[in-house]
């Protein structure tokens, strides 16, 4: 969600870097941004609504070698400029960023105010270098008063604290990820690692209960309640430049699309042993529970018929928002599987918590390695779909569904057919995806791109890709969308169907092919315009976007037509697909 980006070292231009590395954060959507400079005359601060590339010239940056910057995805108070990060406090030498929520700040907001503390936005965030503030009236020692404040928060938070008496750059975790980043002249803090992947790939991550303080020269790792210093590991990441950038392509969203001839394959390369012990892990537990959020979530639904239709095995999902009413169900011998791209998804990091309280092991099946989901699971497994930018995921969804299909067939000791079936999945999806098809598709959106609703319809493994669909298009197009199983239009939805709505049918050629081609006959009664995605051609369909006829993946296949479609859609409606307005790509509060 909010982005963050600390430095502090032997460089005088910290702004400049500051800002640069707050660029790089963009893709994970935001409504304003701000930054702080520590120069010779205190700290220099300059926030605003809008985008930070919008800003044409940097000079306001002065010489600086400790500076932090933030973008802001708002949670509490509206987008203002005012409510925009950082926050000082009453002294203005106190100045604070956070990613998260601090639950507790009317309380701390009341109290502060019979203090004699002034606020000037509507923020959680304010409260903290007013505290800060507060507990150095009696701890002179900056970190030392930052902890004390700290100790008082409930929520789930990183902060990011400088103060113009100090050469420190203070922060402190629990909850939203904060990641170190060592470079040869001083030390980044940032949400993310892009945010200074330019300037070093050695990261040291800080843990939930931690907190960090650095001049710049030398960093000092500890645990927030006890004070207790902790010891941690540099640990190298590997970054892609070309996987980072666009290259030929105008959006991200497109070219990650693109990527899945690929990324694909690179799902399915996993190591047997691990992919065996985990199919036996499922087989074996007491209950076995997949989670995640949104896309993540429909990958998790992709997977219970999965297991029910190739392993013949029942399993539970639920959206990680939900899974607190679960607890009832697990035990010790329970396995929970949290499926995430970003691996720092507050609610599906919470449904692991909740797990893990019962004694149940965790599963991840992560995109992004080192993230905190990733480090916290007992088994992790990486799809390994390389960095996915823009804010609709879409690698990270069919890499996901490539995994989970490849562990349903492990399951009945299947595996080498599974991998045969997911590379032969991955090799017609790259003789798919040609120019003429997207150009093809392109026609399709430029045709239905006036209407103000769409319906997607699906059945079996297709009806999860169905609500996925409506996602896709509703987030970057803004056209209203919804999915439904095939089924459950004529117990309600159907009503909806005028003359020329447009409606996608997401058909296999499978046992519920006649099923959902009844659906799209009954939509078509009614008026309905039918797009069918299907690898056979019905005369139902007014549109046939052809798929390969791929078995147990066709669900894999048959949702990327209409990213490509969801793509063209905000294009042709002027929208930029890769920030829809607010969204964040990685949704660090709960
Ligand atoms: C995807 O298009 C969405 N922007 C969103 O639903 C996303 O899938 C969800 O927030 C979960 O994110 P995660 O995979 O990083 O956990």
């Amino acid at each position: 969600m909010c982005g963050i980006i600390g430095y502090v070292g032997r460089r005088t231009n910290a702004g400049v870097l500051v800002v640069e590395g707050l660029k790089r954060l963009e893709y994970r959507g935001y409504d304003s941004w701000g930054v702080a400079c520590k120069t010779t005359d205190g700290i220099a601060i300059r926030k605003d609504i809008g985008k930070i590339s919008a800003v044409d010239s940097l000079d306001f940056l002065k010489q600086s070698s400790l500076a932090m910057a933030h973008t802001r995805w708002a949670t509490h108070g509206g987008v203002t400029q005012e409510n925009a990060h950082p926050h000082v406090s009453c002294d203005g030498k106190i100045v604070v960023v956070l990613n998260g929520i601090i639950e507790n700040y009317e309380a701390l907001r009341e109290e502060l105010k019979t203090k004699g503390h002034t606020f000037v936005s509507t923020t959680d965030t304010e409260v903290i270098p007013h505290l800060i503030e507060e507990e150095m009236k009696t701890e002179s020692d900056f970190a030392a008063a930052v902890r004390r404040a700290c100790l008082r928060f409930e929520g789930r938070y990183g902060i990011v604290a400088m103060h113009a008496d100090s050469p420190l750059l203070v922060a402190a975790r629990t909850g939203s990820p904060l990641i170190v980043g060592v470079a040869d002249d001083g030390y980044f803090i940032a949400s993310d690692t892009p945010a200074f992947q330019d300037s070093t790939t050695t990261v040291q991550y800080l843990d939930d209960g931690e907190m960090v303080v650095t001049d710049g020269g030398s960093i000092l790792f500890s645990d927030l309640q006890t004070g207790q210093e902790r010891l941690k590991r540099e640990i190298q990441i590997t970054v892609s430049t070309v996987e980072s950038q666009k290259g030929e392509y105008e959006h991200y969203m497109l070219k990650e699309i693109m990527e899945q001839k690929e990324s694909i394959a690179r799902a399915v390369n996993q190591d047997v042993d691990q992919i065996e012990t985990l199919a036996r892990a499922i087989l074996e537990a007491q209950g076995t529970f997949l989670v995640g959020c949104g896309t993540a979530a429909k990958a998790c639904m992709a997977a219970e018929y999965f297991f029910s239709v190739i392993a013949g095995h029942h399993v539970n999902f639920a959206p990680a928002s939900e899974f607190k009413l679960y607890h009832r169900f697990l035990k010790p011998q329970s396995l929970l599987i949290a499926v995430s791209q970003s691996g720092e998804t507050a609610d599906t990091l919470e449904a692991m918590k909740i797990a893990k309280g019962k004694g149940a092991k965790v599963l991840a099946i992560v995109n992004a390695a080192g993230s905190t989901i990733a480090r916290e699971a007992d088994f992790t497994l990486h799809i390994n779909a390389g960095p996915e930018r823009a804010v609709a995921s879409t690698k990270a969804l069919t890499g996901q569904m490539a995994v989970l299909l490849l562990i349903a067939y492990a399951m009945i000791g299947k595996l080498p057919k599974g991998r045969t079936r997911l590379l032969e999945t991955a090799a017609a999806i790259n003789d798919m995806l040609n120019p003429r098809y997207t150009e093809f598709i392109e026609g399709i959106a430029e045709h239905i791109q006036e209407s103000s609703d769409l319906y997607i319809i699906g059945k079996g493994w297709n009806y999860p890709m169905a609500l996925e669909s409506a996602i896709k298009i509703q987030e970057v197009s803004y056209v209203h969308a919804e999915g439904f199983a095939g089924g459950e239009l004529k117990h309600g939805p159907i009503a909806l169907i005028e003359k020329g709505t447009p409606c996608i049918a997401l058909v296999g050629n499978d046992e519920v092919r006649t099923d959902i081609i009844s659906n799209a006959i009954e939509l078509k009664a009614r008026g309905g315009f039918i797009i069918g995605i299907s690898p056979v051609r019905h005369e139902v369909f007014d549109e046939w976007i052809k798929v390969p006829d791929v078995d147990t993946a066709q669900a894999i296949v048959n949702i990327i037509p209409v990213q490509v479609l969801a793509y063209f859609l905000a294009v042709k409606r002027g929208k930029d697909p890769d920030m829809p307005r607010n969204l964040a790509k990685s949704v660090t509060v709960k």
